[in-house]
């Protein structure tokens, strides 16, 4: 679909405000779970790179880092669509004529990178069979709530998130699409050791983007000059990315993603949520997290 398509697209009620289901107790669209057979036999490739995330997590972030490594820092073929056709979203299914995720994959030719949302254990079998490499990225639980509470509140393809106090305790039971956070950043982590993943955190690659970056070039078994490494670094960085039309998902109509509600590119830093939970509502947060993760060896930072 063009851009000027794109501005013009007007969706069914029907899948605004999505409806929602379950599959397997974790929380998708039911377009997501209408298609769920089709997505879980879906074939890869071994030279599939996938970019696993928790929503929210610094998903578009990595995508760009990883579009402008493929493409040796030449700018303008990442500027040759929006991020969402760049690299399909596996499971993400839509209403014509809209691209599903599967749909675009299917047409793309190799190597391609693909997204993905999904907790570990529905991932498709044939990503395990083939050992293709998977970058997961972590974002701490706090900045990921704020940013999913403002996200779905300007995107109407994810289900409203009422107040800000029924969210936490929404964000809290996991009953948002791909269900638990604390269930999916442990999932990955225990997974990490035992096959090609390479596990990231939102806050490493704020703190210090040039080493998180050649983390991943060490990944792809990319080499690339300092010249080259410095243009990455540059063009992925917040500013940069949030005026990009291309990545900033301005491009899809406003029915669709509200960005004078909140833009999709929104602050892009750590420890926003000092700016949205009580002392109390932060209290409540760290038992209840103390709770979810203990047993796990996976710790992160809250603020950088
Ligand atoms: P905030 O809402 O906290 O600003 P995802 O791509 O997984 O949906 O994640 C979106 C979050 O990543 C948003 O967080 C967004 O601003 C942030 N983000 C996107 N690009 C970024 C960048 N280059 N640097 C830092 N954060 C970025």
């Amino acid at each position: 679909m063009s851009l000027e398509e794109m501005k013009d697209l007007h969706l069914e009620e029907k899948y605004l405000q999505p409806e929602t289901t379950e599959i397997d107790g974790i929380l998708m669209t039911m377009l997501i779970s209408d298609n769920w057979d089709k997505t879980w036999n879906s074939q890869t490739k071994s030279d599939d790179l996938l970019i696993a995330t928790y929503a929210k997590a610094g998903t578009t972030w990595t995508q760009e880092i990883v579009d402008m490594i493929q493409n040796d820092g030449d700018v303008q073929k990442c500027q040759r669509a929006n991020t969402f056709d760049r690299h399909p979203f596996l499971e993400w299914s839509l209403p014509p004529p809209l691209n599903s995720g599967l749909d675009l994959a299917n047409k793309m030719p190799s190597p391609r990178t693909l997204k993905t949302h999904l907790p570990v254990q529905m991932l498709p079998p044939s990503f395990w069979k083939e050992n293709s490499k998977i970058t997961y990225v972590a974002r701490n639980a706090k900045d990921c709530l704020v940013s999913y509470y403002q996200f779905s509140r300007m995107n109407s393809m994810v289900p409203d998130p009422g107040t800000w106090e029924e969210y936490i305790e929404t964000f809290k039971d996991g009953k948002v699409l791909w269900g638990s956070l604390y269930d999916h950043v442990k999932g990955w982590w225990d997974m990490k050791d035992q096959h090609h993943i390479l596990y990231l955190f939102y806050e490493d690659m704020k703190e210090d983007p040039k080493r998180e970056i050649e983390k991943i070039l060490k990944f792809l078994e990319k080499d690339i000059t300092e010249e080259v490494l410095n243009k990455i670094i540059y063009h992925t960085s917040f500013d940069v990315m949030k005026q990009n039309p291309m990545a900033n998902y301005t491009t899809l109509p406003s029915s669709i993603m509200d960005h004078s509600i909140s833009p999709f590119m929104r602050k892009g830093m750590s420890g926003d949520w000092k700016n949205y939970f009580t002392v109390a509502q932060n209290e409540e947060f760290d038992k209840d997290y103390q709770k979810k993760m203990a047993g796990s060896t996976l710790t992160f930072p809250t603020e950088i």
